[in-house]
């Protein structure tokens, strides 16, 4: 029997524009089988996975699908407005906007553990979505971008390997939730579901975006999140994204951000103490997010974004580099 959480063995890789025109078709057509004249809720994160995910069920079921972007207060710099933007002004897109930041961060108060600050940020997420569905009263299914790598992680976990962490795209639904699920990127890696967003339209600047994960900077700003240290972190990420834009590097590295520690070291600052975080650089290159290599930054370029980090956001410190590859690392650090 035919598993639909297995990639085919001769599955073709989409690697071309008509490979990807093929798959378009064909996920259109059972997009629209399973769907029928029902609504589908869609998580839309602005990421590559859920912006193709929209792009792709705006073709095949046009308002039918409903977008929810929900605020989690752990988004990056103007990253919220920036879906807006484009989704709503650009695309015309059915889109809910919902602001649940002191929600998400009263709940994350205090957790510090990773597992379990991924735990209740996917659980918090399906629990807005349902509240939007109950609101919406039709809404029969729920869209997800989930990838190869994500089922991936997941089966090896059903298969009692040691699961590396929980991604917030998988599984962990309530029992009592009556969705079904629309996830027409399961199969694919990630290079293909780039291909496959071009393919549907998408501004390469979009698709070719780094990716982010679900939990956002909640596992990057490390251990029990604090408001102060997620609003430094959410700076100093800003500013390393700005620098690599600027000096061609973005183009060049796959994934690229900051991580902040709870930790404070000793410095000085105007001939005083001035204890501070760490911001942590971590830019890293992968095909398919299963091993990744570091990239080599120019000093120069280090030495320029160390100094604006340290000097306009207030906290940190000092500024690191992580030099691990996945593995032995994973790409977040949490
Ligand atoms: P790791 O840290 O496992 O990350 O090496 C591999 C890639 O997946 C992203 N990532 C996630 N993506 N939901 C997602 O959609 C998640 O919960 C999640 N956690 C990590 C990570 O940013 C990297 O690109």
């Amino acid at each position: 029997m035919i598993d639909p959480n297995r990639r085919p063995e001769n599955m073709e890789r989409i690697t071309t524009a008509e490979l990807a025109d093929k798959f378009i078709a064909e996920q259109v057509e059972l997009v629209r089988q399973q769907v029928g004249d029902k609504k589908v809720l869609l998580a839309l994160s602005g990421g590559v996975d859920s912006s193709v995910v929209a792009a792709l069920l705006i073709k095949a079921i046009g308002k039918q699908l409903v977008c929810v972007h929900v605020n989690h207060g752990l988004m990056r710099k103007n990253e919220s407005e920036g879906v807006i933007e484009m989704f709503q002004n650009g695309l015309d897109a059915n889109l809910i906007y919902v602001d649940a930041t002191d929600h998400f961060l009263n709940l994350l108060a205090g957790v510090a553990d990773p597992e379990r600050k991924r735990k209740i940020i996917g659980k918090e997420f399906i629990t807005v979505f349902a509240e939007e569905a109950r609101k919406l009263e039709d809404i029969t299914f729920l869209a997800q971008g989930t990838i190869y790598p994500d089922i991936l992680e997941s089966i090896n976990a059903a298969e009692g390997k040691k699961a590396v962490k929980s991604h917030h795209n998988v599984g962990g639904l309530p029992e009592d939730l009556q969705f079904e699920l629309v996830e027409p990127l399961k199969l694919l890696y990630k290079d293909e579901v780039r291909v496959v967003g071009e393919a549907l339209g998408l501004p390469h600047s979009m698709v070719y975006r780094q990716p982010f994960p679900g939990p956002g900077l909640g596992v990057r700003c490390l251990g029990a999140i604090t408001r102060d240290r997620l609003e430094a972190l959410r700076e100093a990420d800003a500013i390393l994204r700005e620098e690599f834009d600027k000096n061609g590097l973005a183009e060049k590295v796959w994934q690229y951000f900051i991580a902040v520690p709870d930790i404070k070291s000793v410095g000085v600052k105007d001939e005083s103490r001035y204890e501070g975080w760490p911001a942590i650089i971590r830019a890293v290159n992968t095909k398919d997010a299963m091993s990744a290599t570091i990239e080599e930054i120019p000093y120069e370029i280090l030495h320029h974004i160390t100094h604006r980090i340290t000097h306009e956001v207030p906290g940190i410190n000092r500024v690191l580099l992580d030099l691990t590859p996945k593995p032995i690392g994973t790409i977040e650090w949490e």
